[in-house]
């Protein structure tokens, strides 16, 4: 039978070996070491408002980097509507996301993204184990919202200047092989509730 991993593989069209090409260094490290590119991308993720912070000075970014109330406030405004809180183009998409606060989403998200590229484990301290598949049981997560979750994820990471172009080459291939992931694990297990051990979902180890 074909496993998870193969179907991710083959229905995202890359290769697990390229999938996690980000734990061939750190990126969390290589970005700074700050969560802010990852608040960034997150928050372009969910509502592209913001391109790039007022004050992109690492320094500074270090100080505002856990204020998420400050950076949203203090970004620049950059009008768009293909992010995923004001997705009109497909509504049933945004209709996926209606039970849940923007800005938990957002904190979620980059928690995990910081966790896993790399840096410190907020994400489990705050939410216990990722536990992706089953955390995405309640969403009908098909083919087709996999796209469009990775179209959104396309444009935000375009849109993030604070993410080097190889980073987002590497990001953007484990983001098209965990989508494809989580479609064959709703898939499979749909009204199951258990936690799948995977790759995906792990801290990096310390060096
Ligand atoms: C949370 C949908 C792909 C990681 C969520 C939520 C929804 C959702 C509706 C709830 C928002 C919240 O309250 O945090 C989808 C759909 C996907 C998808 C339709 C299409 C395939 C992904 C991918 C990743 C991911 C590819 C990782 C690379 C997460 C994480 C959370 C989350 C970490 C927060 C879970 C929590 O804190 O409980 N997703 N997602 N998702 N998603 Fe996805």
């Amino acid at each position: 039978m074909q496993s998870l991993q193969d179907k991710a593989s083959e229905w995202s069209g890359v290769a697990a070996a390229d999938a996690f090409a980000i734990d061939d260094g750190n990126i969390f490290e290589s970005l700074g070491g700050t969560p802010q590119p990852f608040v960034d991308l997150s928050t372009n993720f969910y509502t592209r408002s913001a391109i790039a912070p007022l004050f992109p000075d690492q320094r500074l970014s270090a100080l505002i980097r856990t204020d998420l109330d400050f950076l949203l406030t203090s970004t620049r405004f950059i009008p768009g509507s293909n992010r995923v809180y004001e997705d009109d183009e497909e509504e049933w998409f945004r209709e996926i996301f209606s039970g849940s606060k923007k800005e938990d989403a957002i904190q979620n998200q980059y928690e995990f993204l910081i966790q896993r590229m790399g840096g410190p484990p907020l994400f489990s301290e705050r939410r216990g184990h990722p536990a992706l598949i089953g955390r995405h049981r309640p969403f009908l997560v098909t083919h087709r919202a996999a796209e469009r979750w990775l179209h959104h994820m396309q444009q935000a990471l375009d849109t993030t200047e604070s993410i080097d172009a190889d980073s987002k080459v590497k990001m953007m291939n484990f983001f098209r092989h965990t989508a494809y992931f989580l479609v064959a694990g709703n898939e499979m297990t749909r009204k199951q509730s258990q936690a799948v051990a995977c790759k995906h979902a792990t801290s990096k180890p310390a060096e």
